[in-house]
C-alpha cells in the first residue's frame, strides 16, 4: 500500500514507519519537526520503500494538497501537540494543531477517499472506577485542553464516517514509553525517571505518586496502530490498547531507581488535570484486531534503559 504517516519523525511515529516498511508498504512522512527529529528515521530512511520525508505543517493546506496527490491507501495521523501542561498554558497551539490540523487531514482523506487512522489517547478518559479497567464505553472527560482537543478531533473524524462513509478508525493507546522518547521535562515518565537515575539525580514525583498509569511498550503500541489501518473491521470504531496492568508512579519510581532514597515528592504542576487511575481493557482490540501486548513492564523498561545508555540522541 501507499501510506502517509503524519508525525512520523516523532517518538511513536518512527516505530510506526519502521513497522510499515517491514510489512512491505511504501511510506511517506510529514512532520514539521516541532517535536520530532530526522535522526529518529536515520536507519529507516535508507530503505527503498521509504519514499519521502516532507518537512511541513498539517496546518498548511497547500502542502497537504500537493502531498495527497500521491493517492495514499491509508493515512496514519499522529502529528499533534502532545504536552498536557503546554495545552493548559497555551491552549490555542494545541487546538490549532490537534483540531484544525486534523480537520485539514480529514478533508484531504475525504477528497481522495483515503482510510484515516486517527491517533487519539487514553487521556480523554475519566479515571477508571473499577479494577476491570477502562473500555471504550468508559465516560470521557476533557480534563485538559489536550484531551478536549483530541475529543473534538475524534468527533470530527467520526462525523466523516457517518456523513460521508469515509473509512476511519479512532485509536486510544494508553501511556506509551520506549526507545526514542524524549527524556526532558516533556518526555514520558519512564524516560524521565530512567535519565535521572542514570545521571544520579533524584526522581521527582508530582503529588503523592498514587496516580496510576497503564504503560504500553512502544513496539506493542506501533503494532496496534499499524494493524488498525489494515482492518475494515474497525472502520467507524474507537479502540483502546494498553498493557492491562496499572502501576502507581510511586511504585514505578521504586522499580526504576531500586533506591527509595532517590525519590523526591514535589507539588503537582496541574493537579486539576490529573487522571488518578488509568488501567486499560484491550478486549476490543484483541477481538477485532487480534492484538495483545508482547512486552511486560520489566522487559520494556530494560530495553528503554539499554537504548538510553547507547544513544547519542538524548
Ligand atoms: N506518548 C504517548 O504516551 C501517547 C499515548 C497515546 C497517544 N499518543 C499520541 O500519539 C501521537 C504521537 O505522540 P508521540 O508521543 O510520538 O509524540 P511526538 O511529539 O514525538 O510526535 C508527534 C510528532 O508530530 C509532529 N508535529 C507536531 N505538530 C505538527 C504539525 N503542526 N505539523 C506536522 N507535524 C507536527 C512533531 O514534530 C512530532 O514529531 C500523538 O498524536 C499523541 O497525542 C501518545
Amino acid at each position: 500500500m501507499k501510506v502517509l504517516v503524519t508525525g512520523g519523525a516523532g517518538f511513536i511515529g518512527r516505530w510506526v514507519v519502521d513497522l510499515l516498511i517491514k510489512d512491505g508498504h511504501q511510506v511517506w512522512v510529514l512532520d514539521d519537526l516541532s517535536n520530532g527529529r530526522v535522526e529518529n528515521l536515520q536507519e529507516i530512511k535508507t530503505g527503498k520503500n521509504f519514499v519521502e520525508f516532507v518537512e511541513g505543517d498539517i496546518k498548511d493546506t497547500q502542502v497537504l494538497r500537493e502531498l495527497f496527490r500521491n493517492k495514499f491507501d491509508v493515512c496514519y495521523h499522529l502529528a499533534a501537540s502532545i504536552n498536557v501542561q503546554d495545552s493548559i498554558d497555551l491552549p490555542k497551539k494545541t487546538f490549532d494543531n490537534d483540531v484544525i490540523g486534523t480537520f485539514n487531514i480529514l478533508e484531504q482523506c475525504k477528497h481522495h477517499q483515503v482510510k484515516m487512522v486517527f491517533m487519539s489517547t487514553c487521556m480523554v478518559y475519566e479515571m477508571a472506577k473499577s479494577k476491570d479497567g477502562i473500555t471504550e464505553q468508559n465516560p470521557v472527560k476533557p480534563a485538559s485542553p489536550y484531551a478536549g482537543s483530541k475529543l473534538a478531533a475524534e468527533n470530527m473524524v467520526l462525523s466523516y464516517y457517518y456523513a460521508y462513509g469515509l473509512p476511519v478508525t479512532i485509536i486510544r493507546p494508553f501511556n506509551t514509553y520506549g526507545p526514542y522518547q524524549k527524556t526532558g521535562g516533556e518526555g514520558g515518565v519512564v524516560a524521565v525517571f530512567l535519565k535521572n537515575k542514570l545521571a544520579n539525580k533524584p526522581l521527582q514525583i508530582y503529588g503523592d505518586g498514587l496516580q496510576t498509569r497503564d504503560l504500553l511498550y512502544v513496539e506493542d503500541c506501533a503494532r496496534f496502530v499499524v494493524t488498525a489501518g489494515y482492518s475494515d473491521q474497525v472502520n467507524g470504531e474507537i479502540v483502546n490498547a494498553g498493557l492491562g496492568m496499572d502501576v502507581s508512579i510511586k511504585e514505578l519510581a521504586k522499580l526504576i531507581s531500586g533506591d527509595h532514597s532517590r525519590i523526591k515528592y514535589v507539588e503537582h504542576i496541574h493537579p486539576q488535570s490529573e487522571i488518578q487511575k488509568l488501567l486499560c481493557d484491550s478486549s476490543k482490540a484483541n477481538k477485532l484486531l487480534g492484538w495483545h501486548p508482547d512486552f511486560d513492564l520489566e522487559t520494556g523498561i530494560r530495553k528503554t534503559e539499554e537504548w538510553i545508555k547507547s544513544t547519542t540522541l538524548i
